[in-house]
């Protein structure tokens, strides 16, 4: 719905939604409102299509029109960084705000769930994460979450290779840190240098269904290294296919999806819910449908 026709809500109901621009393939409501349904909850969660010139008055206006807060999809993550009262510091980390809440106050708090539905989704797999080494292809937006979730998890050493190798030396430049040192790997040497890594992750948009496939040779993976990619259409992309039948643990992309949504649903909604089974379900028969 656009924002500009959301009517105030009645009290007492906590609201929230998504704003992006589109905004009619994103997720999160059917997320969100599966959530409500599970639990029982009073709740509303709408999509909010919101252009790039209304954002800073749409954010404004949220909590007088009865919202507790909304969560941020393209092209807002960004922008919405300089719009905050104030921000998390995992969203001044990541540099993108993916989840808006308002204060007792009436401000404006910027937060980033993304590092941390990666970590969970790979935690709830049961991967151990053992402070060795990790590998990560790609490095736009989803790049940055990615390092900082490892880095939380405990890795001591990241390698990351881009096609566009300047994107992984700005990412190895800015994160880096004395417990974990992030090297840059040329993109064409990239398969040859997966020595030693516990963790493979696509963090690039190939193989994704309409985008080329990641042609990446994996005989050089260690065999007790797990992989995951952050793709989730198709779910079982070629990598993990092909992780699978050599032995790896292999992780897919839709669990950082879920994981990512539960702070969100907790700060709007007061509670943390539980990715099921049931969740994945109605989530992908969405995804299919979008
Ligand atoms: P996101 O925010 O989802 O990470 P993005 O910022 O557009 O999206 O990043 C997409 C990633 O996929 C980048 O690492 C990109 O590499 P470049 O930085 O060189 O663009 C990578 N990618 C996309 N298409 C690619 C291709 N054909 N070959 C190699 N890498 C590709």
């Amino acid at each position: 719905m656009p924002f500009d026709e959301v009517v105030v809500a009645e009290k007492n109901i906590p609201k929230a939604g998504v704003m992006g621009w589109p905004v009619g393939h994103s997720l999160s409501p059917r997320l969100h409102s599966f959530w409500l349904q599970a639990y029982g909850i009073d709740g509303v969660y709408e999509a909010l299509a919101v252009a790039p010139e209304e954002l800073p008055s749409a954010l404004r206006s949220l909590e007088e029109k009865g919202f507790c807060g909304v969560n941020l999809t393209l092209p807002h993550k960004i922008a919405a960084l300089g719009l905050m009262d104030a921000l998390d510091p995992a969203a001044r980390r990541i540099g993108a705000v993916n989840l808006v809440s308002i204060d007792e106050k009436g401000e404006l708090r910027g937060s980033n769930t993304d590092a941390f539905g990666f970590e969970q989704n790979l935690l709830s797999s049961g991967f151990q994460p053992n402070g060795g080494a990790a590998f990560v292809l790609g490095a736009g937006g989803a790049s940055r979450a990615v390092l900082i979730a490892l880095q939380n998890m405990g890795f001591t050493e990241i390698r990351i290779a881009n096609r566009t190798r300047e994107r992984a030396e700005i990412l190895a430049r800015d994160l880096t840190t004395a417990a974990c040192k992030i090297s840059v790997i040329d993109w064409e040497n990239a398969p040859q240098a997966l020595n030693e890594i516990a963790l493979l992750v696509n963090a690039t948009s190939l193989g994704m269904e309409g985008q080329e496939a990641l042609d990446f040779p994996i005989h050089d993976l260690p065999q007790d290294a797990a992989v995951t990619d952050i793709v989730y259409a198709p779910l079982e992309t070629d990598l993990l296919r092909r992780a699978k039948a050599r032995g790896h643990k292999a992780v897919d992309g839709l669990g950082m999806l879920l994981h990512q949504a539960r702070p969100s649903f907790k700060a709007f909604f007061g509670r943390d819910p539980e990715v099921t089974d049931d969740l994945r379900r109605a989530v992908l028969k969405g995804a299919k449908e979008c």
